[in-house]
């Protein structure tokens, strides 16, 4: 029988800290983009969609990746709560990643505005044009970012203990670099 290896495969690896930069650009894209009056409003939307749109394509690899490769089991000796609140976390953010563009991108469906990804590259509307659900669909968007950045900063704090406080091995299953790193 083979032992379970200790860390992510590389393609999860890659996904990983790919998306984490992604993800943390949006955020501070998005939220730049509805505090500016300036022509930089649409510049920024202009990388926003097509940025968002990827983070969608590249979740769904990074499950069919995860469902293909399990994990590394966590450490044995992990409290039973620790152990729930990460799978919790980690079912929390995929969910997002995968629901906010779908938002964003119904979101502009339903105002009847269009999702160019390019100046000729189109995405069809994925939602039909509704004033009520346009404005539901932006508190949405913006609720869910709020609850991504939040369940980050969760993600990152327990990395952080794994890392320097328990150096238990999590964090490195992750960066694959030596396990004396944590
Ligand atoms: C993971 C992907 C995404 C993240 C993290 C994200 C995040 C955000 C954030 C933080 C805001 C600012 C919300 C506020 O403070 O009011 C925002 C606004 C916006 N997003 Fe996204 N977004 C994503 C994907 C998308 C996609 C795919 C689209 C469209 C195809 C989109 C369209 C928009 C639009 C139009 C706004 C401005 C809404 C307004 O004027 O209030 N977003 N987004």
């Amino acid at each position: 029988m083979t032992r379970p290896s200790s860390q992510f495969v590389p393609t999860a690896r890659v996904l990983h800290w790919l998306m984490a930069v992604m993800i943390l650009a949006m955020l501070f894209i998005g939220v730049g983009m509805v505090a500016s009056v300036s022509e930089r409003h649409s510049w920024l939307l202009a990388i926003h969609k097509p940025l968002g749109i990827a983070i969608f394509v590249l979740a769904v690899v990074r499950l069919i990746v995860r469902l293909r490769n399990p994990p590394p089991p966590l450490p044995a000796d992990l409290p039973a709560v620790q152990k729930l609140a990460a799978y919790a976390s980690h079912y929390l953010l995929y969910a997002l990643m995968l629901t906010i563009p779908l938002v964003g991108w119904a979101m502009l469906s339903a105002g009847g505005y269009p999702v160019m990804l390019s100046h000729s590259l189109r995405l069809p509307p994925i939602f039909p044009v509704n004033a009520a659900a346009f404005a539901i669909l932006r508190h949405a968007h913006a609720w869910l970012a709020m609850l991504l950045f939040l369940t980050f900063l969760a993600h990152l704090g327990a990395a952080l203990y794994h890392g320097l406080i328990r150096r238990d091995g999590v964090l490195s299953s992750m960066t694959g670099i030596g396990r004396r790193l944590g």
